[in-house]
């Protein structure tokens, strides 16, 4: 069995839902505190033995690349201050995380042709795609879950969640059986049902695990919900073809794709910091008094 040691991440939405925050400023570089997304985001990655991410860009992503380069000045600044020790190594390491390439995707054409920008780098090995506004938070970080459910399967893996009736419509629905414990074999799926093609809560939340093949079947899906090309129509081939597996994965998720994530996001993350986080307690508490 190959080793799943490549990422994709796309990033080239265009952010609509949380305009006018991502006029300018790409959804991904929305800090959670005191990174941006993107970085929890290859973090995990890194934390899941991904040594080699690639990812998808398009026309003002610029941000992006610079978050993941040196900045001599910066560290220059930084360097020589003892109590900025920490700090200038938090910095310089956010450089050296991983092998981190870009590439553009030259129109907005769907998930499923973001990923398919992917085909030379990935090279025929299974890859692992991290959505780039999903960012999910765990002691075992979501991508790991879904890699080692692909070492022992060795089929295409999906991170799933249960989500509400009202919810699924806007997300994919799964076709799935289980396996064992939270794994699942999932057979067919559905981009965005309308309620009477619901096929059960499951829905596919921000991770899966791909097999090389999944390229030729991008080639060959033909746009779908919205007029974009979708992943999950491509993935629904290949879970028709040879079934795929669904990991109901621990870790919470948040869509930093919409608003009240974002804020559900910054709350959380900020409950827990080592530095802000007793005082943001007290801060809540005060103000939960007031509502
Ligand atoms: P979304 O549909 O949530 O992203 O795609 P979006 O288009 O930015 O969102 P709205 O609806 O306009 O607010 C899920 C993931 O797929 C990427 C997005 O960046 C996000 O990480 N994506 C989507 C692409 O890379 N390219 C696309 O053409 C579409």
């Amino acid at each position: 069995m190959q080793k799943v040691r490549k990422a994709v991440i796309p990033a080239a939405g265009l952010g609509t839902r949380v305009l006018p925050a991502t006029k300018s400023m790409p959804k991904e570089m929305l800090p959670i505190v005191d990174k941006p997304a993107i970085q929890y985001i290859v973090e995990e990655a890194v934390r899941s033995g991904i040594t080699d991410i690639l990812i998808i860009t398009n026309r003002g992503k610029g941000l992006i690349e610079d978050h993941f380069d040196r900045v001599p000045e910066l560290e220059a600044r930084l360097s020589g201050s003892p109590e900025k020790e920490a700090m200038l190594k938090e910095v310089i390491d956010i450089s050296h995380m991983a092998n981190i390439y870009f590439v553009r995707q030259k129109e907005t054409r769907g998930l499923g042709h973001a990923v398919n920008c992917a085909r030379s780098f990935i090279n025929g090995e299974p890859f692992a795609v991290l959505y780039g506004d999903d960012v999910i938070i765990g002691e075992d970080p979501a991508c790991g879950q879904l890699i080692r459910a692909y070492e022992e399967f060795g089929k295409g893996v999906l991170g799933v969640k249960e989500v509400s009736a009202e919810a699924i419509t806007k997300y994919s629905s799964l076709k799935v059986d289980p396996i064992r414990d939270n794994l699942y074999t999932c057979t067919d799926m559905i981009e965005k049902p309308t309620p009477d093609k619901i096929l059960s809560l499951f829905s596919i939340l921000g991770r899966c695990v791909l097999p090389p093949e999944i390229f030729d079947i991008l080639d060959q899906t033909p746009p779908g919900a919205g007029g974009e090309i979708q992943l999950t129509d491509a993935m629904c081939t290949l879970a028709r073809q040879q079934g795929m597996v669904a990991v109901d994965f621990t870790g919470n998720r948040y869509d930093m794709g919409n608003k009240l994530g974002i804020m559900q996001a910054s709350v959380e993350v900020a409950l827990n910091h080592p530095q802000i986080g007793a005082d943001f307690r007290a801060y809540l508490k005060e103000i939960a008094k007031t509502l």
